[in-house]
């Protein structure tokens, strides 16, 4: 598998600690992490896995670190990239806007030739409606650290296998 390349914007470290344990389940020496507080167009270019992730605020705003990393994205040519999604939110709190992030960061994306993997059932979150969910599936996964925190653990290494199967 090339490597991957994990860039994460979080507010109040939720997402970026999945961010941490999601980079353990594919190992350190295979993917490597970014705060898009931190990083740049240089960071993205060099790699043909990626992921981008968001934490959702504000009734539905993508986190305003990775808001303003969207210039960042736009200039980098992804075509031929392989491209996974994942956000923190909270269904209970927030259930009409519930990981609207990952949907926003998907339709930031997807007229940028690149292939968006990693989607997931949304059997098991209980909300009213979401950016995030595309032809009746989540474009990329949902974390609730709020009310779901012990499945966690779990939906991150699911969706890690998924991965290791879908990126190159
Ligand atoms: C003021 C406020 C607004 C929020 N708005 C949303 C929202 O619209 N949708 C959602 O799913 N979660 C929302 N959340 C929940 C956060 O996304 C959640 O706490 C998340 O774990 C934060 O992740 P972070 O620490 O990586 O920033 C909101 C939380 C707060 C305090």
């Amino acid at each position: 598998m090339q490597k991957i390349g994990i860039f994460y914007g979080s507010l109040t470290g939720n997402t970026e600690l999945a961010a941490k344990q999601i980079q353990k389940e594919f190992g350190a020496d295979v993917a490597k992490i970014f705060d898009v507080a931190k990083a740049k167009a240089d960071d993205i270019e060099q790699f043909s896995n990626l992921i981008f992730a968001s934490s959702t605020w504000d009734d539905g705003d993508m986190e305003e670190d990775f808001e303003d990393f969207l210039p960042e994205i736009s200039s980098v040519n992804l075509k031929g990239k392989k491209v996974a999604i994942f956000g923190c939110g909270d269904q209970e709190s927030y259930p009409d806007t519930f990981v609207d992030a990952i949907g926003k960061i998907y339709e930031a994306v997807k007229e940028k030739n690149c292939e968006i993997v990693g989607m997931v059932s949304t059997d098991g979150y209980e909300f009213e409606d979401s950016k995030a969910v595309v032809d009746g599936r989540f474009i990329g996964l949902p974390l609730d650290e709020e009310n779901q925190s012990d499945l966690t653990d779990d939906r991150i290494k699911t969706w890690v296998n998924q991965l290791k199967k879908e990126f190159d």
